[in-house]
């Protein structure tokens, strides 16, 4: 089999190197593309790049497939729990019983926020959109937590702090946009109920951690953990590549989780069906809306950029909305519009052709309704999620041995060399 590409121009021939990935996957390596040829590649969006090599997260869109180090996602929304999957894909292996034990233990130790804190909460306006409040609370972890002068030492207390202290600034801002005073971490509570307990517990009505709602919030998190190189991810990658702290390169992956093309499309989910709901409840009117070449307006929750049929962990996340419903004996009408809407446009001529499926946004926003999650933390519960997922890449990138500062290129298409005209000789 081959193992280069030609690329004929301006009367020459170039041998372009071929990468196979460990599933088969193909690239062209076009790193020496300029310096050989002085030509650079126009891809907007990147949908056609491969910007790193990586061991992490495998999906193959054609075939709805989503591994962590290899590990099938539907095994470990099945088998495992969050905090197992964050070591697998930080560390890149699962854990032995014992270091799974240190890493609670860690967890636990790192879980309080500084006290000061408080006040920068405290100060947001009330209409902050929590996610500004988080990707700047993050952000300022660096001032409370300056750098540790051994580095491998200070990777390993930042990785643990971020995983730590996200739960326990997620649920402080909520509480806080309430006016209540932010519960503490308990150090006999696991992860997820701990963080539950920090969301809902008040001195009038202590918060019953129920089993159902624990398991559903372990595997929304578990979906959301990583998706190989997605836009927050990228981001992550991108400014990471600068060499800034990790704190400021989670931060920045926030800020573009925060976005409704991405991480924002939960939220905006569940406003679509409240919209739907509120009209009458007729979905047949989001479907033609949606095809409408005139109107903005998509179908939020369907869609994605890789997944060209059902995204697994949709799958997983529709299955988990019954059970949850179910177990809380709750009747979500959003649920039943959801699946009206899911099955129109499924049966529908414009989604089948443009290979529009429902992705992991589109029932999530029901299941943490159901859990009693506010709609503007939907967004924040994805970053929590998502975490280890970007520190796993960031680690990755900062060990590369093919690491460059980002920098892509570009083609202009401006005004060719103009001369200044002074204010005065201007028409
Ligand atoms: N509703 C209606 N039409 C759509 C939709 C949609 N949700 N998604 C894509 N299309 C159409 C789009 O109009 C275009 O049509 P045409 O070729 O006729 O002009 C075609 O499909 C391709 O669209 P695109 O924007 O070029 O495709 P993309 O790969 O860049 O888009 C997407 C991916 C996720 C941005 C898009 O599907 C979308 O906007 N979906 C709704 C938002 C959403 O649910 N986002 C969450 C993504 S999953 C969570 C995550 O991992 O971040």
């Amino acid at each position: 089999m081959d193992d280069y590409v030609e690329l004929k121009y301006g009367g020459k021939t170039y041998h372009l190197p071929l990468i196979t990935g460990t599933e088969g996957e193909k690239a062209i390596d076009i790193s020496r593309l300029r310096s050989e040829t002085g030509l650079i590649t126009l891809d907007p969006g990147y949908a056609n790049t491969g910007s790193c090599i990586s061991r992490i997260t495998y999906m193959d869109g054609e075939k709805g497939i989503l591994r962590y180090r290899g590990i099938p996602v539907e095994q470990l929304a099945e088998r495992s729990t969050f905090k197992e999957t964050a070591y697998l894909l930080i560390n890149g292996r699962l854990p032995s019983l014992q270091e799974l034990t240190h890493f609670s233990v860690m967890l636990n130790d790192h879980s309080l926020v500084h006290e000061d804190m408080k006040i920068f909460y405290q100060h947001f306006p009330r209409a902050s959109h929590p996610m500004g409040i988080l990707s700047a609370m993050v952000n300022a972890l660096r001032s409370f937590y300056p750098a540790l002068e051994n580095l491998e030492e200070e990777i390993n207390i930042t990785v643990t702090r971020l995983l730590a202290k996200i739960r326990t600034m997620a649920a402080m801002s909520y509480k806080i946009s309430l006016g209540h005073t932010p519960v503490y971490p308990r150090p006999d509570l696991a992860y997820c109920e701990n963080f539950l307990n920090m969301m809902f517990h008040t001195p009038v009505r202590p918060y019953e951690i129920k089993e159902e709602v624990v398991r559903a919030l372990e595997v929304f998190w578990i979906l959301h953990a990583d998706h190989e190189q997605n836009c927050s991810t990228s981001a992550v990658r991108m400014v990471g590549s600068a060499r800034v702290n990790l704190y400021a390169a989670i931060s920045s992956g926030i800020a573009a989780l925060w976005g409704p093309l991405h991480g924002g499309a939960n939220q905006a989910v569940v406003e679509m069906l409240t919209a739907i709901k509120e009209d009458g409840g007729d979905y047949r009117k989001a479907i033609a809306r949606a095809k409408d070449r005139n109107d903005p307006f998509r179908l939020m929750g369907f869609g994605h950029r890789v997944y060209k049929t059902y995204d697994p962990r949709a799958r997983i996340m529709k299955k988990m909305c019954d059970q949850l419903l179910d177990a809380l004996n709750l009747d979500d009408p959003l649920l039943d519009i959801a699946k009206e809407l899911e099955e129109a446009a499924l049966n529908d001529d414009y989604f089948i052709e443009h290979n529009l499926y429902p992705n992991v946004d589109f029932y999530s926003g029901i299941v943490l309704r159901a859990i009693g999650i506010p709609t503007n933390m939907f967004t924040v519960m994805f970053a929590i999620g998502r975490l280890p997922g970007w520190i796993a890449q960031w680690k990755e990138s900062m060990d590369d041995p093919m690491w460059k500062l980002s920098r892509p290129r570009q083609i202009y298409m401006g005004p060719v060399e103009t001369d200044y005209i002074p204010i005065d000789q201007r028409g």
